[in-house]
């Protein structure tokens, strides 16, 4: 049970932290106000998903499960969650001030692994449970209003 609902609610704060930028260009009132507890959320998305493979782990008998080449298959869910694990580790690791000092124009550049991480774990879930209203079309949504944003940002540039 730890295993799934650690996995669940890991990708529900994935979704409120990914649609947050955009829905904040686009609407600001509310979503505004998440944007800056962006970085606490992904800590614990982060503590989540670390419960959810350290459970499965546990599950399988402690096996490394991730030596094995048949685990990096993108045809199953679990090539793309250890993608999704893998990309997450820098993000987590640079996700304070410290980093972001030190990193300078670098920290952006390490930030954008947010996006694979998204759509990788989106796939993951997809590939697993087979529901794609709780995944793809998250994902759907966030494209479209992220494109959308970028065109506000740039016409109102030019104004
Ligand atoms: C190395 C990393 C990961 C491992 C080993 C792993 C393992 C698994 C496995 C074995 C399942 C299938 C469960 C089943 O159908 O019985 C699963 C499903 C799932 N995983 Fe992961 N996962 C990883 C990464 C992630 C990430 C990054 C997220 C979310 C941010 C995530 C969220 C979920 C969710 C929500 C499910 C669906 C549970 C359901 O069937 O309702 N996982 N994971």
């Amino acid at each position: 049970m730890i295993f799934i609902y650690s996995g669940w609610v890991a990708w529900i704060i994935v979704v409120i932290v990914m649609l947050a930028k955009p829905l904040s260009i686009l609407f600001r009132s509310f979503f505004v106000k998440i944007m800056p507890h962006r970085q606490w959320l992904g800590i614990l998305l982060s503590i989540l998903v670390i419960v959810h493979a350290v459970v499965f782990t546990a599950n399988i008998g402690y096996e490394l499960f991730f030596l094995e080449s048949s685990y990096w298959d993108f045809t199953k869910y679990s090539g793309w969650g250890g993608l999704a694990f893998i990309v997450m580790i820098p993000l987590l690791i640079t996700s304070n001030k410290t980093s972001m000092r030190l990193l300078k124009r670098n920290w952006k550049r390490v930030q954008q692994l947010a996006y694979i991480f998204f759509v990788a774990a989106g796939i993951h879930i997809y590939l697993a449970n087979g529901q794609w209203y709780y995944t793809l079309l998250p994902i759907g949504i966030w494209l479209i209003l992220y494109i959308v944003a970028i065109i506000k940002l740039r016409v109102s540039k030019k104004k």
